[in-house]
């Protein structure tokens, strides 16, 4: 009943920032998929009779693709497998179900806020024993393992329905179909306080959750319409769809803009959230004011203690790199750790295993804490729920409070999207190629305090990860960041990251693209991006 097939390696199964995301065509490719997953079993060691939790975010494929890892795993000698119902598990929810089952590990079917359908993206990524994404240490070792593959192994089973909850036995394996909310949900009333918000809603709080035909679509009509009694109708395109309804499932002012529209009108209700295809992205939009994710992160980690799971106080703030600092002004406050890392969550999993930190966020609409290994969309949205109950203000006064206290940090993000690579590489080589010299020279009438190309050492294990970003710093606390996307599937997109730093509260009311001008006039001073790229302006503008 166990067959070992032969392949032939395919040489471009290198997992990126977030698991192996690839076009689904290419996924189709004989043999595509299950060389990666026989590579990501063949870097991991000790799993015989253990558990693999295994869910997607319901993209085109994602079902498929549950039916080979569940065949696979049989063949390779895993105990038990559990898998959410439909094959449905968003990634938080992924990672709350590995840390509480005690599982090996988990393989998650997403490519995140990219776009689904028979010719659109796809992904597989493994979490670890934590409920993490894999280090890369292990990303490594299933590259590796992908280049040299000769045979994978994979049982001759019927496909599992994975529509009817129970447990059924699958050759020998057990396969344990569950419900992919309800352990999330009953998480997420350990951390927060639920009857302030029940209350909140009863008052006639009005809400709109955007779950843009993904994964969070079941989670918000569970968690906000029926446990905490917001009105039907909260929760918009809540049917997960495998092509998300033909849209990009990302929660950005471009691709959620119909949301920020609303909130920005006459009759906008008091708080609008959107999540991505995978459900660990969040947009946060008050009535009349959009919170920048990483504001976000910073009124969250300030107002953090009025939730009931964080009552006791934050150990550590981290964010990454490109993350504005207003939360490292959070920290200094409450005098508590900040630490710098490179892009992508799993840079926090030492931090946050180690009790280093509590609160982690990123630019790229991620906030999360250790309540799972993962950022968290839905989290993130009760957490501020549950502080506008407790504070009983809105959005809005919270954040002109927070700059009043703090100081703004102005923000914003140019993407230029599908840039040939080799343009891109070329800007990023100029750069580095300069970083020496820029120091003490002046841009746009303002001078650059240091430049240099972002490393990490992980004040955990010691390991170090260099070219994560090149930065410049202006005297005063301005700074422009650039940096290659490491999630894209088709040419290079590169990043540019633009912050200053506003003390006084008579500027907090600028809008942002004004508030930054000069130092974008100075992005492109540095770095010519209109020559490298071809493009006189960016693609997105977050
Ligand atoms: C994924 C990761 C995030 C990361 C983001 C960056 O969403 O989960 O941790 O911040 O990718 O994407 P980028 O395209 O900038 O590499
Ligand atoms: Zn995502």
């Amino acid at each position: 009943m166990i067959r070992t097939v032969s392949t032939t390696p395919y040489g471009d199964q290198k997992p990126g920032t977030s698991g192996l995301r690839k076009k689904v065509p290419v996924f189709q490719q004989p043999n595509y998929a299950e060389n990666f997953i026989q590579s990501v079993f063949d870097a991991l060691d000790g799993f015989a009779g253990k558990t693999l939790v295994v869910g997607g975010d319901g993209r085109f494929y994602n079902r498929e693709v549950i039916q080979k890892v569940i065949a696979m795993a049989v063949a390779n000698g895993f105990g038990r497998v559990v898998v959410g119902q439909g094959g449905i598990l968003s990634t938080p929810a992924a990672s709350n179900l590995i840390r509480k089952r005690k599982a090996f590990g988990g393989i998650i079917l997403s490519a995140s806020h990219n776009p689904g359908g028979p010719h659109e993206d796809f992904g597989i990524k493994y979490n670890a024993e934590n409920g993490g994404p894999a280090p890369e240490k292990l990303t490594d070792a299933m590259y590796a393992h992908s280049k040299a593959i000769t045979a994978y192994k994979i049982a001759d089973v019927s496909a599992v329905d994975l529509d009817k909850l129970g447990t059924f036995e699958v050759g020998g394996m057990k396969v344990e179909v569950v419900d992919p909310v309800a352990d999330y949900a009953e998480l997420m009333e350990k951390l927060f306080d639920f009857d302030a918000l029940r209350a909140l809603f009863k008052s006639g709080f009005r809400m709109r959750f955007d779950a843009m035909h993904a994964v969070t679509g079941p989670y918000a009509k569970e968690i906000l319409e029926r446990r905490l009694g917001a009105a039907e109708g909260t929760a918009r395109n809540f049917v997960p769809l495998e092509d998300f309804g033909g849209h990009h499932p990302d929660p950005n002012l471009v691709h959620a803009k119909h949301l920020y529209d609303e909130m920005m009108g006459p009759n906008a209700p008091d708080f609008g959230a959107a999540s991505d295809g995978d459900g660990d992205r969040n947009l946060i939009i008050g009535r009349g004011i959009f919170i920048t994710p990483s504001d976000s992160l910073a009124m969250l980690a300030a107002n953090a203690h009025l939730a009931p799971g964080y009552k006791s106080g934050l150990k550590g703030i981290a964010r990454s790199m490109p993350t504005s600092g207003a939360a490292d002004r959070v920290a200094e406050k409450l005098g508590i750790g900040m630490y710098e890392t490179p892009t992508g969550w799993k840079f926090f999993g030492n931090l946050l295993d180690a009790g280093m930190a509590t609160i982690c966020g990123e630019e790229s609409a991620g906030t999360g804490s250790d309540h799972v290994r993962e950022k968290d969309g839905l989290w993130a949205v009760l957490l501020w729920l549950n502080i506008l109950a407790v504070r009983g203000e809105s959005a809005k006064d919270i954040a002109s409070k927070h700059w009043a206290t703090y100081g703004r940090n102005y923000y914003s993000r140019h993407d230029y999207e599908e840039v040939e690579t080799d343009r891109a590489n070329a800007l990023v080589d100029q750069l580095r190629g300069k970083l020496d010299s820029l120091t003490g020279t002046s841009v746009q009438g303002m001078k650059i305090a240091s430049a240099d190309d972002f490393a990490y050492h992980d004040p955990v294990d010691g390991s170090v990860s260099k070219n994560q970003g090149i930065r410049i710093l202006f005297e005063g606390g301005s700074r422009v960041v650039f940096r290659l996307s490491g999630t894209g599937t088709s040419g290079a997109t590169l990043r540019v990251y633009i912050e200053r730093y506003e003390p006084d509260p008579a500027r907090h009311g600028l809008d942002t693209q004004a508030a930054l001008a000069d130092l974008i006039q100075a992005a492109e001073d540095i770095a010519g991006i209109r020559s490298h790229t071809g493009r006189d302006k960016p693609s997105v503008i977050t």
